[in-house]
Formats: structure tokens, C-alpha cells, sequence
């Protein structure tokens, strides 16, 4: 952190400069002129690090990683700066100046909170932002990879291939979103009942904890270890990078999406889905789709019901197994594609077959939709009239043709079942059939429609009560609902801590939160669903 005195001396004259211009805006600006000169103080280097609302860059950086087109209106609170580290350094001068002057931090990794948790705050805060610390060095040898928080999970798939058509890392399926809040929050993606998540496949961590230490697994201990492997990294600590063990893959896999409609028995290939997809061969993953299309007539809504599958091997092993344990599904050689898991990773991230991997390194996005997602575990089979009603809601909510309304049944079982709930913090393991993720989205703007559509979807949920979990009903961290705890069917005798703790952490949040007291007691790493220090179970 030595820097040349004119460096300094230049950032502390700009800095001043500019929160003179903030002054009259702001009634926090002499909290922020402190922390802006405890920066400059740390290292000068920042400098070119640091967007505040006077550089013309500022609304282009806030925006570059936003995924949710709700959280880019102009009522949502602006941070009073975005800190945007090039070395861990910068990471620990801006945890200290943050906390000495009651600045909070939002760390951003990816940006894909579906709350925006990590760039919108209702008190004067500072976006961390992750996105130049994205180096990734894989060793195949040892069969580990180094990844930076601010990496993209495209981007370590990329680099991994590139490295050994042999290996691979079992993640999410969507290439943009940042390893520092999709590892932290659990990561799950179509290997999971092989190799389970993201988080059981990290060997070491480097963070910089709430006292501005650089801490790896041995320094910061095996408690916080474990509260980051899928408690979320934004109640302990900000994450700077992961040791990883790769895992291996063939030199070809399979994929494959199969869609029927109600007429061509959509339903009794969902009902016997519920019953074979978890119990399947750990090398095959089988996604199921419920979404609305349009019918032939106007205004008239159709289901679509998609089974997208990814094979660890190749079509002529797959075709027998699935007939055999699958019959319903009627997958021909036809159906099937194979590829390099590498294309694979393409493929489930919905781009056409061919196009080019390097499609996995692009960060620029198109205009994100606006959207609303919840989740929901289930873990008793669906009877086949509950599977009418369901489509019969999904109907009525898609009834609007502004929006687009689907459910992704994601199966459990294999890996997932045989690790124990505390072994990670993220506890939905074994008993689960499948998670359901709920997704309403759309593009038209107004409030009037937003509230509208998440409407829907709310009462979508409140109608599953009867299929899925309860005592708790489960949901899953990186499918962030702000409405978990808040709902009027939430209320309860329960503090809101207590119902969103349990709903994604079971019997882990209690340790969660002992873990929480322990590393950062006077609770400087917090949003609005993170974990509590001291808390008072009832
Ligand atoms: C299009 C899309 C597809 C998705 N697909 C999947 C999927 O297949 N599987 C799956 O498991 N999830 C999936 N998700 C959910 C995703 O895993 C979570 O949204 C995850 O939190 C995103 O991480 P991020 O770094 O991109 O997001 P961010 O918004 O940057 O961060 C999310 C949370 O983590 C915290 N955080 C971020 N970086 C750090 C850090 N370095 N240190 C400490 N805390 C940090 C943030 O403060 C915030 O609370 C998907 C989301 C989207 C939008
Ligand atoms: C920055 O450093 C100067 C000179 O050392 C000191 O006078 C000033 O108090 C420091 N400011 C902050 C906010 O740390
Ligand atoms: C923000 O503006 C200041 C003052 O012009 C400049 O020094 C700094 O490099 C700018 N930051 C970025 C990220 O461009
Ligand atoms: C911020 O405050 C508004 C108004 O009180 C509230 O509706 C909103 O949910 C809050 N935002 C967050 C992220 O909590
Ligand atoms: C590895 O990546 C480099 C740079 O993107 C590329 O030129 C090369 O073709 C890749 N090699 C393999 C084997 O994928
Ligand atoms: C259905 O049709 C409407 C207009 O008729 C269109 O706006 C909408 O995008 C279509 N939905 C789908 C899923 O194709
Ligand atoms: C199975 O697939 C074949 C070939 O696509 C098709 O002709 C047949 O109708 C399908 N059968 C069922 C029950 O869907
Ligand atoms: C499944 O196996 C049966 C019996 O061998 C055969 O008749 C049928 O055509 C197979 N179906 C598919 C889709 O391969
Ligand atoms: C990246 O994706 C965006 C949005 O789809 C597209 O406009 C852009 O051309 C792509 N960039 C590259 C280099 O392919
Ligand atoms: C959708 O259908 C429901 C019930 O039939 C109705 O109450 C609602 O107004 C409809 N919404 C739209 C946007 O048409
Ligand atoms: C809904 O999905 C259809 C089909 O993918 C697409 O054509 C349409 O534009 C989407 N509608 C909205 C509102 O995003
Ligand atoms: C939005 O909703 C409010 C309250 O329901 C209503 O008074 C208002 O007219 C609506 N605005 C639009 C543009 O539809
Ligand atoms: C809250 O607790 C009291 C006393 O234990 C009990 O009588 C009451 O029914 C509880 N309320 C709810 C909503 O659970």
C-alpha cells in the first residue's frame, strides 16, 4: 500500500473536489468525504479504481453488472461510489475505511442477486465490485484451479477446457454469473447428482474478513470455512478467490431437449419424471421445463412440458438406459447431440448448437428483462390431478401475453443425497426429490405491471403450499426472495431472522449465526437477509 506522494496528494485534491459537489445533495456526504480520503490515504493506486457520481463512467459501471431490469429504475438508491479493486490490497482498504466511517459495502461479484442485494441499499453504501479480479490458473496436473471471485463461471469453464478436454467444474448454467456469489450461495448445475455443488468441490478460500485481515482456510479456521460454502459469502466476509478440485469428464457427453404438450401425454411423462429423474444414474441429469406458449387460436395458452438432459457419456449408452428406466420419454438417437462438455455448457446456456465457445468469455449482456423468481422443494411424488392443477395456475397466470411464466423442476438425489446436511452450510440434501424454481418475467416498464406479474407469481406459490415442503417450507439461497420472511403467511411468532434462516438453512443457521458472532460481531457485513450475530432463538 506505498504509493508516491503526488499520487496521493492528486486523489485527496479530486476527492475534495468532488464531494464538494455532493454536499449539497447529501447528508451523509462528510461521512463519504472520509471515507473517500481514508482511500486515498490507503493507496493511491485506487484511483482509477474509484467511480463516483461525478465520473462519467458512473451509471455505466452500476449498470454493467445488473441482471434484473427492476432494480435499473431510477427510484432504486444509488451507491455513493463503486470501489472496484485491482488487487486485495484495495479489498482490505476498503473494508477498513467502510467500517471506521459507517459506510456500508455490498460486495458484487456477477450481479446476479435476483433482489439485487448487491448493489441496492436502503442506507448510504458502496458497491465493492469484483469484476477485476477475475484471474483464473488451472493446474491439471494436481487437478485444482485458482479462481478470483470477480471470474465468471463461463470464463473458468472456458479456461478449464482449454487446459484439459478431460476436466470440468460442476456449477450453474448460466456462463455470466460471478464465482463469488454463485460458489458462496451453494452452485448447482446439471452434475450435481454426480459431483454435488460448487461448494462441495472448494479446497481453500482467501477472503478479507471484517477486521480487514487477509484470511485463507487455515488462518480464518474451518467455521467460516463452512459458513462460506453456501451460507453466502455477504454476511462474512468478501471472497477474493477459490481453490477448487476439477472433476472429470469424458472427451464426449450428450445432450438433449424433449418437448411434449398435454395432447401428446406431457402429463404422464412429468409424473414418471418425478419418480425416476432422482434415481437415475448419477451420469445422467434430466431438467424438467413447464412453461406457457401460445395455442393456434388467438389468446389461447398452451403447455409446453421440456426434458433437457445432459449424459456423461455417449447417445449409444444413453438411448438403452433411458428406454429402460424412462420409457415415457421416448428419446430416440435423433434427439440426442454430442459434444464436448465444453459445448455442453453452450448448449444449457440456450445458445443454438455451433455456436462458438467463445460465446462463454462474453461479458456485454443485451437489456436485461425484469423478473421475479421463488423456489420451492419438494420431496413427496405429485400426484398426476396435482399436476393438472398446476398447469391449470400456470395457464391462468400466463393468461397475460405481456409476460412469460415457467417452472424448472431441477432433480436431486445421487451425490446430492449422500452428503450430510452439515457437512456445507447449504443443507437441502438428501429426502428432496426436486427443487422448483418459479421464474415470471417480462419487459414491458410501469411499477403498475411489475407489481402485476410478481403478484402472480406469489399467488402461484402460496397455491404449491400443498406439494412441497413444510416445517420449514425450504428455499434456496441463490434463488434470492426478499419475500421469505415477510409474507403474510410468515407471520408468525418467529422473529423475520429466524424465518428466512430456517427456510435456507435448516439446522445450519444456528451455527450460522455462532459462526456470524464469532468472525464479525459488530454485524458490518449485512443486507437485508443476512445472517445475525447473537441471535436469540425462541
Ligand atoms: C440468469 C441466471 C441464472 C442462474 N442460474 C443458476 C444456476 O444454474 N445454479 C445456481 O446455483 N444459481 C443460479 N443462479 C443464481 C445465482 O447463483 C445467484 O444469483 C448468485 O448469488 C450469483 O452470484 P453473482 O456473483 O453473479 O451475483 P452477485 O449479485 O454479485 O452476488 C450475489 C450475493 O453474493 C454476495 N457476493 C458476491 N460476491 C461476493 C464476494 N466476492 N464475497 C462475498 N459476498 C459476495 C453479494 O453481496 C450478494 O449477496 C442464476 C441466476 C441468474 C440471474
Ligand atoms: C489522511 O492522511 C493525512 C496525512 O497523513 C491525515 O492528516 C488525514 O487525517 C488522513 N485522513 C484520513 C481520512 O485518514
Ligand atoms: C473518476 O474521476 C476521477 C477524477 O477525474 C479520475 O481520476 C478517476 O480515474 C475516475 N475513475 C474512473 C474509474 O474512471
Ligand atoms: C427499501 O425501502 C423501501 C421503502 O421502505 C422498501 O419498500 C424496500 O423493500 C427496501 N429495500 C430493500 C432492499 O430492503
Ligand atoms: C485455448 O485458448 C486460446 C486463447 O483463447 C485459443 O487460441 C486456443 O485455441 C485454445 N486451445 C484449446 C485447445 O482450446
Ligand atoms: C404469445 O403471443 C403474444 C402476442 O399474441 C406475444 O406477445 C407473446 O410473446 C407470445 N408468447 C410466446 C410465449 O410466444
Ligand atoms: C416416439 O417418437 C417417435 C419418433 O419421433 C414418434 O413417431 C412416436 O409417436 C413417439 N411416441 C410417443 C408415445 O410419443
Ligand atoms: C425401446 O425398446 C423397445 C424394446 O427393445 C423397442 O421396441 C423400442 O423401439 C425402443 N424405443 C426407443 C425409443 O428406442
Ligand atoms: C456479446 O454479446 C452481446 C449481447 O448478446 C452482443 O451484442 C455482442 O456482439 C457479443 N460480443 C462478442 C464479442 O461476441
Ligand atoms: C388472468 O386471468 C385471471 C383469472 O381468469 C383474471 O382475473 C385476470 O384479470 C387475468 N389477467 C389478465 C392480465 O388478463
Ligand atoms: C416470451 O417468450 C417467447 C418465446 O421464447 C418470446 O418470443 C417472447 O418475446 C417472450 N416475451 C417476453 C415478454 O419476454
Ligand atoms: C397503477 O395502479 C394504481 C393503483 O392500483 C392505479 O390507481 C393507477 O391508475 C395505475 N396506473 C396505471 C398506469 O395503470
Ligand atoms: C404466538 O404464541 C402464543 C403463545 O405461545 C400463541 O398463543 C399464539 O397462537 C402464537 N401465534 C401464532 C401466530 O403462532
Amino acid at each position: 500500500m506505498k504509493d508516491s506522494n503526488s499520487a496521493t496528494f492528486t486523489l485527496v485534491t479530486i476527492v475534495l473536489f468532488l464531494s464538494l459537489s455532493w454536499r449539497a445533495t447529501s447528508d451523509s456526504s462528510s461521512q463519504v468525504d472520509k471515507f473517500l480520503q481514508c482511500l486515498a490515504n490507503s493507496s493511491a493506486l485506487m484511483l482509477e479504481s474509484i467511480y463516483t457520481p461525478s465520473n462519467s463512467s458512473f451509471e455505466s459501471a452500476l449498470q454493467a453488472y445488473i441482471r434484473n431490469r427492476r432494480f435499473l429504475t431510477p427510484e432504486i438508491p444509488k451507491p455513493v461510489a463503486i470501489v472496484a479493486p485491482t488487487h486485495v490490497s484495495h479489498v482490505q482498504a476498503t473494508v477498513i475505511c467502510a467500517k471506521e466511517n459507517g459506510v456500508q459495502i455490498r460486495v458484487r461479484s456477477g450481479g446476479h442477486d435476483y433482489e439485487g442485494l448487491s448493489y441496492r441499499s436502503n442506507v448510504t453504501f458502496v458497491i465493492l465490485d469484483m469484476f477485476n479480479l477475475r484471474s483464473i490458473d488451472v493446474d491439471v496436473d494436481n487437478e485444482v484451479a485458482f479462481v478470483q471471485a470477480g471470474a465468471t463461471i463461463g470464463e473458468l469453464y472456458y479456461k478449464i477446457a482449454n487446459e484439459s478436454k478431460g476436466h470440468a467444474y460442476p456449477g450453474g448454467v448460466c456462463p455470466s454469473l460471478g464465482t463469488g456469489g454463485h460458489f458462496s450461495g451453494g452452485g448447482y448445475g446439471n452434475m450435481m447428482r454426480k459431483y454435488g455443488l460448487s461448494v462441495d468441490n472448494i479446497l481453500d478460500a482467501q477472503v478479507v474478513g471484517a477486521d480487514g485481515n487477509i484470511l485463507d482456510r487455515a488462518s480464518m479456521g474451518e467455521d467460516l470455512f463452512w459458513a462460506i460454502r453456501g451460507g453466502g459469502g455477504a454476511s462474512f466476509a468478501v471472497i477474493v478467490s477459490w481453490k477448487i478440485k476439477l472433476v472429470q469428464v469424458p472427451e464426449k457427453v450428450t445432450v438433449f431437449t424433449v418437448p411434449f404438450t398435454l395432447e401428446q401425454g406431457a402429463t404422464d411423462v412429468a409424473f414418471k419424471w418425478q419418480q425416476v429423474a432422482p434415481k437415475l444414474p448419477e451420469d445422467l441429469y434430466i431438467r424438467q421445463i413447464a412453461s406457457v406458449i401460445n395455442g393456434s387460436c388467438p389468446l389461447e395458452k398452451k403447455i409446453l412440458v421440456s426434458f433437457m438432459g445432459l449424459f456423461l457419456g455417449e447417445a449409444d449408452k444413453l438411448v438403452p438406459l433411458v428406454n429402460q428406466s424412462f420409457p415415457e420419454l421416448n428419446l430416440t438417437k435423433e434427439d440426442c447431440k454430442e459434444m464436448s462438455w465444453l459445448e455442453s455448457t453452450v448448449y444449457w446456456a440456450g445458445f443454438p448448437v455451433g455456436t462458438p465457445v467463445q460465446v462463454l468469455l462474453n461479458r456485454t449482456q443485451g437489456a436485461p428483462n425484469f423478473f421475479k423468481i421463488k423456489s420451492d422443494y419438494v420431496k413427496t411424488v405429485i400426484p398426476k390431478e396435482g399436476l393438472e392443477t398446476i398447469w391449470q395456475m400456470l395457464i391462468g397466470m400466463g393468461n397475460s401475453s405481456a409476460a412469460n411464466i415457467s417452472m424448472q423442476w431441477n432433480p436431486y438425489g445421487g451425490k446430492m443425497s449422500e452428503i450430510p446436511e452439515s457437512s456445507t452450510a447449504f443443507p437441502h440434501r438428501s429426502g428432496n426429490l426436486f427443487l422448483i424454481q418459479y421464474v415470471v418475467y417480462w419487459s414491458e416498464e410501469g411499477l403498475n405491471v411489475s407489481n402485476h406479474n410478481i403478484d402472480r407469481l406469489r399467488d402461484m406459490y402460496d397455491r404449491m403450499g400443498p406439494f412441497v415442503s413444510k416445517d420449514p417450507r425450504e428455499a434456496f439461497l441463490n434463488y434470492r426472495d426478499i419475500d421469505i420472511g415477510s409474507s403474510p403467511s410468515d407471520q408468525t411468532n418467529f422473529t423475520h431472522a429466524q424465518v428466512y434462516g430456517s427456510k435456507y438453512f435448516k439446522d445450519n443457521f444456528q451455527r450460522l449465526t455462532m459462526v456470524k458472532a464469532e468472525m464479525d460481531p459488530s454485524n458490518f457485513f449485512k443486507n437485508e437477509q443476512s445472517i445475525p450475530p447473537n441471535f436469540n432463538f425462541k
